[in-house]
């Protein structure tokens, strides 16, 4: 696996994660800052035989999973490069143009790489999807509120995107139909409340990240299950995780 945005927030904990995963090797990472840096010296851990890379280019493997967490728009173009060289893909990355997500899908099809390109990895985050699905059909007024750190570039968040076009699709509405509100505070991490209002009640479906490990059991998930999704782009977690869940996957 090589890692871009490996010093990054997100991107170091899912570094480590695979690092620590017994079936995975780390085998590069990206970082525009610490480039020609080791990441063991970083991490302080001397079994980290990582130096650090500024570009994709100087990242002299044949094949690898890259797994990106950086930011939509030097991300474009170091996905259509992994592409280019047969790589699969993961990525955690959002905000991307639905152009760049239009041509990352032709170029995903013409190669017949893996991509997951999932907009929260984390699994509760799936199951409020599936929930607010549901409710949605009971409770067609609807609307999402979403919180971020401060260091968020895009808003509204990718994973309140993918939850308002969910419901626009439950509910045969247009996607932009689905009120979405944005607040960007010190103190939040990523947080998201899909609130159904009816007479005289209101249903909140309310999902919290604390820490950003949320998103670990998602990411390996997804590198462990991509080479069974080659040909498209992947943007539903519960795809790979039901896929992961069936018996022949699990002796794979
Ligand atoms: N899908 C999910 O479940 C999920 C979960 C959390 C976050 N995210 C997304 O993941 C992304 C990263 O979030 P974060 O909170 O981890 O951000 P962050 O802490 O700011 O990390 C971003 C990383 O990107 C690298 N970077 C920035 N500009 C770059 C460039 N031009 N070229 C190459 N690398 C560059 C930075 O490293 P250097 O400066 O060293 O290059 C840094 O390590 C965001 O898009 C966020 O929305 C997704």
């Amino acid at each position: 696996m090589v890692v871009a945005g490996v010093t990054g927030k997100t991107g170091s904990v899912v570094a480590r994660a695979i690092q620590a995963a017994p079936d995975m090797h780390l085998i590069g990472g990206l970082s525009q800052k610490h480039a020609g840096t080791s990441l063991g010296g970083l991490w302080g851990d001397s079994n980290v035989n990582v130096v650090l890379c500024a570009t994709l280019a100087e990242v002299a493997i044949p094949y690898a999973v890259l797994v990106d967490f950086t930011e939509a728009t030097s991300a474009a173009e170091r996905l259509y490069e992994a592409i280019e060289r047969g790589w699969d893909l993961v990525v955690g990355t959002t905000g991307f143009s639905s152009e760049v997500r239009q041509e990352l899908a032709q170029r995903v099809a013409d190669k017949g790489v893996g991509a997951a390109m999932i907009a929260n990895f984390s699994l509760g985050a799936w199951v409020a999807e599936r929930l607010a699905e549901e409710a949605a059909r009971f409770f067609p007024a609807v609307e999402i509120v979403e919180g971020h750190h401060l260091g968020k570039h895009d808003r509204p968040s990718g994973t309140a995107k993918a939850m308002a076009e969910r419901l626009a699709a439950t509910l045969s509405r247009a996607p932009g139909d689905i009120p979405v509100h944005s607040l960007r505070l010190p103190g939040l991490v990523a947080h998201q409340a899909v609130v159904f209002g009816s007479l005289g009640q209101v249903l909140t479906i309310r999902h919290d990240v604390h820490d950003r490990t949320a998103y670990v059991d998602g990411v390996l998930a997804a590198v462990r299950q991509i080479a069974h999704f080659r040909g498209r782009v992947v943007t539903n977690l519960g795809e790979i995780l039901e896929h992961g869940m069936r018996p022949s996957a699990q002796q794979s």
